[in-house]
Formats: structure tokens, C-alpha cells, sequence
């Protein structure tokens, strides 16, 4: 048997019985007035770890604490890689941090396609991020037109290559990656089960190749409370990053119920 085959199924053995619960994140994108923030936090009650919820910048600010009563992680949407300056209105680090915020998003689809964030820019995001102490999760993704013309594989591996390309290997502790492929974004259909371990099995060994270790890969794209489960039970899946489902506490509490059974 080749090597790829026997590493394929000691990770499913052990993603089957060594299984932590799933990371659940929700991304509320440009949704959520403080007052809704708050009624969403009352109606979803408390967590156990491995909830995560990423805000606007307004509601994060006045959630924080909220949030940390009920063992919510969270963090911004976005951040700049300079502590202060001249850069209208963008948020720092140092701004992040006061919040008590432990993760960061960065390289978002929505970022990288409608505010034109380049993988440059990304290096150094996700650098200044790490090496000031906070987990970033770094989002990847493919259009239609890539997934179609079979270039998926180019992409996601140079967006790996280029966002990460400033890190030492120790560093990569802190990283967590979240696939997700841009048409399932916000379309109501998530990819097929076949496209989503085809990808994450693709992608853990790519990270194996080239960094000698897994990274936790977490899976995106029309999750909701209906097909967490199955996702889930995908062994290279290691959580959710969840959109529109994460609006609704009842949903994302169904969610976060299915990832500490699977
Ligand atoms: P949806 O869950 O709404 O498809 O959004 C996914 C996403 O972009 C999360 O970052």
C-alpha cells in the first residue's frame, strides 16, 4: 500500500476515535446592531469551549464581555498589520486586544473580493497576528470558474503558500484553516459531500507535504443546523465556519449541540 493510502487511514482512525468536538465559528459578516448581538447571546445561553463568533467591530466591542460570561471566543472579522497610522478606518492589534479577543479572521473571500486584500497583504496580516499572541483562522477558497476548469487545487495551495509564507514552523500552532469554496458561500447549497473530503483530504495532505503536520481544517459554505451532522462526520472536517446560520441562536445552538456528538 502507498504511503499516502496508510496516512489516509491512520487520520481516519484516529479523527474517529480521538475526536475533540468540532470547532463551531460563526462569521456575522455586516450583520448584528448591539441590541441584536445581545438578544442573540440571551437566546443562545452558555458554551463549552469550542464556540467561537466573530462581530462587527461595534457589537464585538460591547459583547466582549457578554460573550466571555458564556465561554464564547471571539475576535474581529479583519485587522490592520501596523499598531496605529494613517489608515482610515481600518482597527489595530493593539484596539483588538484591549477587547480581550483571542482569535482573528483573516483573508475572508468577501475581503479578498470585494476589498481587493492580496496575498501579500495577507502574509503580513497573518503574521502581526500570531506573533502578537492571538489563534488566526485563515480562510481559503476557490470561484466556480477554478472548481470548474480544475485549477482548485493551484489555488488553495498557493493561498497556503502565500498567506502563511512568513511563518516559522512553530508558529503554525496558532493557525487554523477554514475552506471555504466561494459558490457555496451564502447560496443555500454547501458542497457535496465527495467535493468536501476530496478538498480536505487534498488539503491535509498538502499540509502534511509541506509542513510535516496537520493543521485544523474547518469546512464553510451553507452550514446550517440540517446538514452539520453529516458534514461533520467528514473525518478530515475539524469544525464549521458558518454564515447565515450563525444569525439565529436556535440554529447555531443546534449546530453547536451536533459538534459534541459526531
Ligand atoms: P454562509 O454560511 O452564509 O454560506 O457563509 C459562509 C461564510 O462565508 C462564513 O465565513
Amino acid at each position: 500500500m502507498d504511503r499516502t493510502k496508510v496516512d489516509q487511514i491512520i487520520h481516519e482512525v484516529v479523527a474517529k476515535y480521538f475526536r475533540k468536538p468540532l470547532i463551531v465559528a460563526g462569521n456575522w459578516k455586516m450583520n448584528m446592531t448591539v441590541r441584536e448581538g445581545l438578544d442573540f447571546l440571551e437566546k443562545l445561553g452558555s458554551t463549552e469551549g469550542n464556540v467561537l463568533i466573530f462581530p462587527p467591530y461595534t457589537t464585538l466591542a460591547v459583547l466582549a464581555p457578554e460573550m466571555k460570561k458564556r465561554g464564547i471566543l471571539y475576535g474581529p472579522q479583519n485587522f490592520h498589520y501596523e499598531d496605529s497610522g494613517a489608515f482610515t478606518g481600518e482597527i489595530s492589534i493593539p484596539m483588538i486586544r484591549e477587547l480581550g479577543c483571542s482569535f482573528l479572521l483573516a483573508g475572508h473571500s468577501e475581503r479578498r473580493g470585494y476589498y481587493n486584500e492580496t496575498d501579500e497583504a495577507l502574509g503580513k496580516k497573518v503574521a502581526k497576528g500570531i506573533r502578537s499572541g492571538f489563534q488566526v483562522m485563515l480562510c481559503i477558497g476557490e470561484s466556480l470558474e477554478e472548481r470548474r476548469s480544475g485549477q482548485w487545487q493551484r489555488k488553495l495551495t498557493e493561498q497556503i503558500v502565500l498567506d502563511l509564507r512568513k511563518l516559522e514552523k512553530e508558529e503554525l500552532d496558532s493557525i487554523l484553516i477554514a475552506y471555504e469554496p466561494i459558490w457555496a458561500i451564502g447560496t443555500g447549497v454547501s458542497a457535496s459531500l465527495e467535493e468536501i473530503n476530496e478538498t480536505h483530504s487534498f488539503l491535509k495532505m498538502t499540509m502534511r507535504e509541506m509542513f510535516g503536520r496537520d493543521l485544523p481544517l474547518l469546512y464553510g459554505g451553507s452550514v446550517n443546523e440540517k446538514n452539520a451532522q453529516e458534514i461533520g462526520s467528514c473525518p478530515y472536517v475539524d469544525g464549521f465556519l458558518i454564515g447565515g446560520a450563525s444569525l439565529n441562536p436556535e440554529k447555531f445552538r443546534k449546530i453547536i449541540e451536533v459538534s459534541r456528538g459526531v
